[in-house]
């Protein structure tokens, strides 16, 4: 079976996309697909290069079992466009930087919002927590965990 690669994108790779990894990290494990869908992050600013996730994501995912391991990086339109076959954004801004950077239009089919996969309509993007208090963690991760349900189910039917 080939082995699908996502990689979660937002602006400072510390808050929304590090826990999209780990709750989709959770999900493929739970199923038992760890060999078949690798997951990683990474940011559309160069901000926090090198730095861990926040800490406030650390423990809002935590509570909810999953683990944050992530440690900030750009993307790497040379290689990421490349290398991955999902390239899920959490925002509009940063869905048009990537689609951006994409300058050739060759990779456009790999670029998605998370809520693109979303049950729940409520939400058409996810809402960035940082400057705001533990609701807004609150709220990315249900976001978070019902969309990479959403998003896992989609990978597993082009899996067969
Ligand atoms: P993230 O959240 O894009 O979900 O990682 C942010 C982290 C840092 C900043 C903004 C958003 N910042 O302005 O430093």
């Amino acid at each position: 079976m080939p082995k699908i690669k996502v990689l979660f994108v937002c602006l400072g790779n510390i808050c929304r996309s590090p826990a999209a990894e780990a709750v989709m990290n959770t999900l493929v494990r739970n199923e038992q697909l760890a060999q078949n869908i690798e997951c990683d992050s990474a940011a559309t600013s160069a901000h926090h290069e090198g730095e861990p996730a926040d800490p406030r994501t650390i423990d809002h995912a935590k509570k909810r079992g999953h683990d944050v391991t992530s440690i900030s990086r750009p993307f790497n339109f040379k290689k990421d466009f490349e290398e991955f076959d999902y390239i899920i954004t959490m925002d509009d801004s940063n869905f048009k930087n990537i689609v951006n950077m994409d300058s050739k239009n060759l990779y456009r089919d790999k670029i998605f919002k998370m809520t693109d996969f979303a049950s729940n309509k409520k939400f058409n993007h996810v809402p960035d927590p940082y400057c705001g208090g533990p609701e807004g963690f609150e709220t990315v991760m249900d976001i978070l965990e019902d969309s990479c349900s959403g998003l896992l189910q989609k990978i597993k039917n082009s899996l067969v």
